[in-house]
């Protein structure tokens, strides 16, 4: 058989990434079956007239996707499992470089960590410390981590002392370790009307009962929340006061403190979630600032550094940090040691701080793309962070909305898929600007939605 040269033309894109996606289209096409053998990569370098860097880059990128797989002194061949029809990739958070454009999903802008997290760790491997971080823990070990914990949250606008941090595996982690540590199978657990989801989904599995708070443009209404503690017991509050999920909505300070004082009026345990919080500028101190005692502070590096670090802190008020410890413990035991010291160091030399405001500038930039191609009035006010909130213009449903973008090719959320009751569902849309890596395609998806916006609604005619 002829050596496989694959076709780059008509492609963008870094050129190893060109080759890959050309393998993946003959993978998936039965041009290239499984089983076949690949020129070794210095020929194919030859072949294309690029540099054996390039070819090997895109060996390795393809094995990484589960194209390929090398065989010790034989070769590299097409994988022979149901990955080399191209179907097997598993539906992950990688950004593509081809296929449907994702302006669905909220993460942080890939690639700006890893050059740090890479030094960190060659320092890591090669001190004498690295034997200890894998072992079991003990409380010694573990006061630089809540050390740095505490330089985090200082980042954040929150003081604390090192007995009221624990550290989680990302925010999801810390969440689920207050719900499981603090409420009982029965309790009433508020949340905003719209909100990060998988919380209902916790809330099913503990067995809970959940209650939607009102919003209104302002963000989550006080008296809402004062109304719930009247007519029922809640027995927390989770929500996300700052670039709310989804709207973006950043809380004032007035209705910060408000809620503070029901909050501690009623004996409901506030649950904050800050994820977020690092990437906006000029916001009120959090919850937990003021009201410390009240308040269970959730931050997480996720989308300041990395979200694959699996680091995040809670800030609890004193009363209720070893209840949490023993969460963290029955769940994961400790939070994985190694991991936690790359954060620490990311923090301590402020490598964290840094990539937090490369984050910032990069949202900023991207947020001001959006206003510019879907226009001031579908976008009046700018927001910080990675996603937008759109409500739609009167007519359009969103899932009908999605659906359009869908089939031309990029995908965005609804706004049902944030209600916590759907009847409650705005027809608006959820557009995130950072998953997508090349800012070609986040152009081009942009442009995509505001085609959509300008049609007439697709089917309004039909709506009573
Ligand atoms: C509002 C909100 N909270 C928590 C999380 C989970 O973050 P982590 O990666 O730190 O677990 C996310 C992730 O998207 C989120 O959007």
């Amino acid at each position: 058989m002829a050596i496989w040269i694959p076709d780059l033309s008509n492609r963008d894109g870094p050129k190893y990434l060109r080759i890959v996606e050309a393998m993946a289209e003959d993978i998936a096409t039965g041009c290239l079956p499984a089983g076949t053998r690949l020129p070794p990569h210095r020929e194919l370098a030859y072949q294309l007239d690029v540099s054996p860097n390039t070819t090997s880059r895109a060996y390795a990128e393809a094995v990484k996707r589960a194209l390929l797989k090398g065989e010790v002194g034989r070769g590299t061949f097409v994988r022979s499992t149901d990955a080399a029809s191209g179907q097997a990739e598993p539906e992950t958070l990688r950004r593509r470089e081809s296929g449907p454009i994702d302006l669905s999903r909220n993460l942080p802008m890939p690639g700006l960590s890893e050059q740090h997290v890479r030094r960190v760790l060659s320092e890591i491997a090669n001190e004498t410390s690295l034997p200890s971080l894998l072992d079991y823990q003990t409380d010694a070990d573990l006061v630089h981590h809540l050390a740095a914990g505490q330089t985090w949250l200082a980042h954040c606008g929150v003081s604390s002392e090192l007995e009221c941090i624990v550290p989680v595996v990302g925010g999801q982690h810390g969440i689920m370790s207050v719900l499981m540590a603090l409420l009982q199978p029965g309790d009433l657990l508020l949340a905003e009307a719209l909100t990060y989801t998988p919380i209902l989904t916790m809330a099913a599995r503990l067995d809970l009962q959940t209650g939607a708070v009102a919003m209104d443009d302002d963000g989550v209404v006080p008296e809402a929340f004062e109304a719930w503690c009247r007519e029922a017991n809640p027995k927390a509050f989770y929500l996300t006061p700052t670039l709310q999920a989804p709207t973006t909505v950043t809380l004032s300070k007035e209705r910060r403190a408000r809620i503070a004082e029901i909050a501690a009026q009623n004996g409901v345990i506030l649950i904050e979630d800050d994820v977020f919080g690092p990437l906006k500028s000029n916001k009120p101190a959090p919850l937990a600032q003021i009201a410390p005692e009240t308040t269970i502070y959730v931050a997480s590096l996720s989308k300041a550094v990395a979200p694959g670090l699996r680091v995040g802190f809670l800030k609890a008020p004193t009363k209720l940090a070893s209840a949490l410890h023993q969460s963290v413990n029955l769940s994961v035991w400790m939070t994985p040691p190694l991991t936690l010291e790359v954060a620490r160091r990311l923090i301590e030399d402020g490598t964290a701080g840094e990539l937090t405001a490369q984050q910032q500038r990069i949202a900023k930039h991207r947020q001001n793309l959006v206003q510019s191609i879907l226009g001031i009035e579908a976008v009046p006010n700018l927001s910080d962070g990675f996603h937008v909130w759109l409500p739609l213009p009167e007519g359009w449903r969103a899932d009908v909305f999605s659906s359009e973008c869908a089939r031309l090719g990029v995908h965005v959320s609804e706004g049902r898929s944030f209600a916590m009751n759907a009847s409650d569902a705005p027809e608006a849309i959820r557009l995130c600007v950072s998953h997508e890596a090349n800012e070609e395609r986040l152009k081009r998806g942009l442009e995509i939605a505001a085609g959509v916006l300008r049609q007439k609604p697709i089917g309004s005619s039909m709506k009573i």
